[in-house]
């Protein structure tokens, strides 16, 4: 049920790989408006979120100051901006945003914090599907980090069906993003985590402390997503199709084929880029249905995370739960999935696999 109609104005601090996602992904929500940007570069990107019509802050004084002189119509400082807030996402690099906090409670300003932050900043660890009725009209939340949405996505729609048990994964994970890839990374080596369990299992458990998760990763000289391996104990043996079901009842989880050609993760950016995604986002968690194996009470799958972008829905559903704008999490999932074109690419696949059908081809409706 929708509470009042109120627009909600939303900060975004930190304009990179995930705040200028954030932004775009705001401006498209007819329930929210993009109150700025904040960061403390004046270069290019400070450009390009002017030139895509969005007002532009300085984290600080001299910040402001720089993106003057640089000739960059700056709006003010943070401190402005969040005069003209409700709620503020800070995109910041891990660790600074914890230290934001204490501006934005002074402010008295709702705010989100990313995965790079520890739960202990909110108090309040977030994905939709899971726990949005908990982050209601709270103060504060943090989205978890992109491999871990993907963990709790896949796993609370195994536990909704009753089939989940317990469950461990192996994450291959990419080693720098594209854009700062000439900066870091890694090169014809795989750097496997000393620690295990790795962080993102008990960070999972920061949001439904009832898993039974343990993971383990390695960090791989690639740029495009994460690939995750699982192997998870049902509760009972079930078939195939029963934890389909059970996936599909996630609309931020697509199922893909290697059938369909796409056996790796370029093709399905690839897929992404042809059908018109901004930047060729992936949101959903994309999973092989043809790979996948169930054996008694033994279950095996395999999927791709696109780190860039599977956070952005998650955090627009986040502003709506902090700002009370909608109680209903379904209903904001649903509102958030329409605006991004989340479901648009698996209706297009079904509708081509069935005209392929119809016309005699070979390829498997979905
Ligand atoms: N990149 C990913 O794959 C990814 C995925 C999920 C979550 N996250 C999380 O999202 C958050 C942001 O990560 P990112 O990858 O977008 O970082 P990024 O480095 O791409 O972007 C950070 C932006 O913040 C700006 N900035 C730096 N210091 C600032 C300050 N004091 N005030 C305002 N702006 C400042 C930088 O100039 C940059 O534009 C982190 O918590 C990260 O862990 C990142």
């Amino acid at each position: 049920m929708s509470a009042a109609k109120k627009v909600i104005r939303v900060a975004v601090n930190g304009y990179g790989v995930i705040g200028k996602r954030v932004a775009d992904a705001v401006a498209m929500q007819d329930d929210m408006r993009l109150a700025g940007v904040a960061d403390v570069v004046s270069d290019w990107r400070a450009r390009v979120a002017i030139s895509r019509g969005m007002p532009l802050f300085g984290a600080a004084p001299e910040n402001a100051e720089a993106m003057h002189t640089a000739g960059l119509a700056v709006a003010g400082t943070l401190e402005d901006l969040l005069g003209l807030s409700d709620v503020v996402v800070d995109c910041t690099p891990k660790k600074v945003a914890a230290r934001n906090v204490e501006i934005y409670r002074r402010r008295g300003v709702k705010f989100i914090v990313e995965g790079g932050e520890k739960h202990s900043v909110t108090g309040h660890s977030f994905v939709a599907e899971a726990n949005y009725a908990s982050a209601v009209g709270r103060e504060a939340t943090r989205v978890v980090s992109c491999n871990t949405t993907s963990i709790v996505r896949t796993l609370s729609a195994l536990k909704r069906a009753g089939l989940l048990r317990k469950a461990r994964g192996t994450l291959l994970r990419r080693a720098t993003d594209p854009w700062e890839s000439h900066e870091g990374g890694i090169m014809n080596t795989l750097v496997p985590e000393q620690e295990i369990p790795s962080h993102q299992g008990p960070d999972a458990q920061s949001v439904d402390r009832d898993l039974d998760v343990i993971t383990m990763a390695v960090k791989v000289p690639e740029t495009l997503a994460h690939l995750h391996y699982w192997s998870v104990e049902l509760t009972r043996a079930a078939s195939k199709e029963e934890v389909l079901a059970a996936f599909r009842s996630s609309t931020r989880i697509m199922l893909i084929r290697y059938s369909d050609g796409l056996p790796a993760l370029n093709a399905v950016k690839e897929l992404m880029s042809d059908c018109g995604r901004s930047r060729a986002d992936l949101y959903e968690v994309a999973l092989w249905e043809d790979m996948l194996k169930v054996q008694g009470n033994e279950l095996f799958y395999a999927y791709m995370v696109d780190n860039q972008a599977i956070v952005i829905p998650e955090t627009i559903d986040a502003i709506r739960a902090l700002a009370r704008a909608e109680i209903d999490g379904s209903a904001s999932i649903a509102r958030t999935n329409a605006a991004l074109g989340i479901g648009d690419v698996a209706q297009t696949e079904r509708r081509l696999a069935a005209s392929a059908t119809a016309s005699g081809s070979t390829v498997r409706a979905g």
